[in-house]
């Protein structure tokens, strides 16, 4: 494991998969012994489920404890059911929450099938902005450099909000569904502005295929173009990327 530092973000370069998930698990572990009643910005895709099964090995062990923890989700597809397998309300279930002991009206995903998306998108800023905002978010990055579902666009979009998912989103993710057709064009998702006010943010990635747009992230201009690279404004920023992600840097 070796950090540097880079256009004002850490950078933990670990040597693979599993050691980004250990990682990424023991930093959730600390900011909740820290502070018990955290509230945690909660990410999906493949990246983080490795520290999702750390973490709920820790939980198990009596390691830590998440009774007072709240959890944001960033994003959820639309519409979608969250009894739907291909949800994240469901992912989140099977990965986490039906592992750990997040009580159920602390766990926040944004609602995949209110019809009146403005009203949901809203109360679900409200919620955030209640809690307090973020302590603890926890990303992945998209190949073309998205976080949650803020895709390359001509702005930074502030809150909540229903996008059209970009080509090439929908191939990345078609590997979760039988085909390429059932894969949901739009998504809701919190904002770049709300995932600035986190208080930390920590970005995971691994693999070949993430090098590109980390080293767009960490190294190229601040553009909506590519929306992870407004993390380089942010106050505490950690990368954990393995050495195939950090391979261009
Ligand atoms: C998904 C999610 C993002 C995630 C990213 C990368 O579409 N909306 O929150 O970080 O794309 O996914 P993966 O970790 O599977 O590569």
């Amino acid at each position: 494991m070796k950090t540097i530092d880079m256009n004002n973000m850490k950078i933990i370069k670990v040597k693979n998969y599993e050691e980004m998930s250990q990682k990424a698990a023991k930093l959730v572990e600390a900011q909740v012994l820290v502070k018990r009643n955290s509230v945690l910005g909660l990410a999906t895709g493949s990246t983080p489920e490795g520290m999702y099964q750390e973490l709920a090995k820790k939980y198990r062990n009596d390691e830590v404890d998440f009774k007072d923890v709240v959890a944001f989700n960033l994003d959820e597809y639309y519409p979608i059911s969250a009894d739907n397998d291909q949800s994240y309300a469901h992912y989140m279930r099977e990965h986490f929450f039906q592992h750990v002991n997040i009580q159920e009206n602390n766990r926040n995903i944004p609602d995949g099938l209110n019809k009146d998306v403005q009203a949901s998108c809203r109360a679900y800023d409200r919620a955030l902005e209640a809690a307090g905002n973020v302590d603890l978010q926890i990303l992945g990055i998209g190949t073309n450099g998205h976080i949650g579902f803020n895709e390359p666009d001509e702005h930074f979009a502030v809150g909540t909000h229903l996008v059209d998912l970009n080509e090439k989103t929908i191939q990345d993710n078609a590997r979760f569904f039988e085909h390429i057709d059932e894969v949901p064009k739009q998504a809701l998702s919190m904002g770049v502005g709300s995932i600035m006010h986190a208080k930390k943010i920590v970005l995971l990635a691994s693999g070949k295929n993430k090098a590109e747009a980390i080293r767009a992230m960490v190294k190229g201009p601040v553009t909506p173009e590519l929306p992870a690279s407004i993390l380089q404004m942010h106050q505490d920023i950690t990368l954990i990327i393995d050495e195939e992600a950090a391979s261009e840097l």
